[in-house]
């Protein structure tokens, strides 16, 4: 793969300058090639500058030699590829110096010119490697971090609204394995997952005296409840997440038949991600007791949605919950 210049720094190490000069001659038009004459001043370099890509040093030098030289490059610039020159006389230290990580490829002196841009060529790709690596960890973190971020947005949910603490874990959790017995791929049900995790999340905006409220609600006040789907999915459309949390947010109180909110969205319009949630949702909080009223229980939640399969809710994600629910004994780890 071609490397643009940019990504071709290379720092050589030598206290010869006639080596030095040879070098720049050599690789100049190809590399960005910066030279230091001891091992001190090319530390002061890596330290100041933009990391290097690799880094070749000598292996006889006054002062500090080619191998502590690079073991302290190492430490500093960890991703820099190494490289060292040697003589045949001191071979062994060299095949140490690798033998420890300190070094990527060994020259020895003399040296042909094809041989040390292959050697750099190679170190160059290594050093690409070595970046896409610790970019992927760098993705990974951030990706925990979101997940992080999305489960305390859901403990501030339940935490001002204790009555249905653990609602949206519990919806979470089912809304997981039902996806996957649907054959959703991993990725995707991660973003499920998440988005079941805080999908009341805008019931942050709702008066707390209505959400947990005993008996039958005004229309005025059900009509505020009713807006947490559209308040969820704003709070959560300025994240550019890798999935569309809060489109699935939006509709998780649709139906299949028109008859949810906030928009009468039918059937093909619906994200399968909240169909799921629609089942999940429904049985958990049919199934589960809250203290203002007792839950109806398992078996009145799973008749009820199997009841409008087809209607109000997808009849695949019925049918798979009902078997999760009824022969595979789901229940007693969902808690
Ligand atoms: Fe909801
Ligand atoms: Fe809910």
């Amino acid at each position: 793969m071609p490397h643009s210049k940019n990504n071709r720094r290379i720092l050589f190490v030598d206290d010869n300058p006639n080596f030095l000069a040879s070098i720049r001659r050599l690789l100049g038009s190809n590399y960005s090639i910066t030279t230091a004459d001891s091992g001190e001043q090319a530390l002061e370099l890596i330290g100041q500058q933009e990391p290097f890509a690799v880094i070749v040093s000598d292996l006889k030098m006054p002062n500090m030699d080619g191998i502590t030289f690079l073991a302290k490059a190492k430490d500093i610039s960890p991703n820099s590829v190494r490289i060292l020159f040697t003589g045949y006389a001191n071979l062994e230290n060299a095949i140490a110096a690798v033998n420890n990580g300190y070094v990527f490829r060994i020259l020895t002196k003399p040296c042909q010119e094809e041989d040390i841009k292959r050697a750099v060529d190679a170190s160059l790709d290594q050093h690409r490697m070595l970046r896409a690596h610790s970019e992927l960890e760098y993705l990974r973190k951030i990706g925990k971090a979101m997940e992080g971020i999305i489960f305390g947005f859901s403990a501030l949910v339940e935490a001002r609204d204790p009555y249905t603490a653990g609602h949206q874990r519990r919806v979470a959790d089912l809304s997981a394995v039902l996806a996957q017995r649907l054959g959703m791929d991993r990725d995707r049900t991660q973003g499920l997952r998440m988005a079941a995790m805080v999908h009341d999340i805008g019931k942050l905006y709702v008066p707390a005296e209505f959400l947990n409220k005993p008996g039958k609600l005004s229309s005025a006040e059900f009509s505020i409840i009713k807006n947490h789907s559209q308040v969820g999915s704003d709070i959560l459309s300025p994240v550019e997440f890798p999935w569309p949390l809060s489109e699935i947010v939006l509709q998780h109180h649709e139906r299949l038949d028109g008859s949810g909110y906030p928009q009468g969205l039918r059937g093909d319009q619906l994200l399968d991600e909240a169909k799921i949630i629609a089942v999940a949702d429904v049985v958990e909080a049919m199934a589960f007791d809250r203290p203002y009223r007792p839950g109806k229980g398992l078996d009145a939640a799973l008749d009820e949605v199997e009841h409008n399969a087809g209607t109000l809710y997808d009849r695949d994600v019925v049918q798979a919950c009902l078997n999760m629910f009824r022969n595979e004994g789901f229940a007693e780890n969902w808690t």
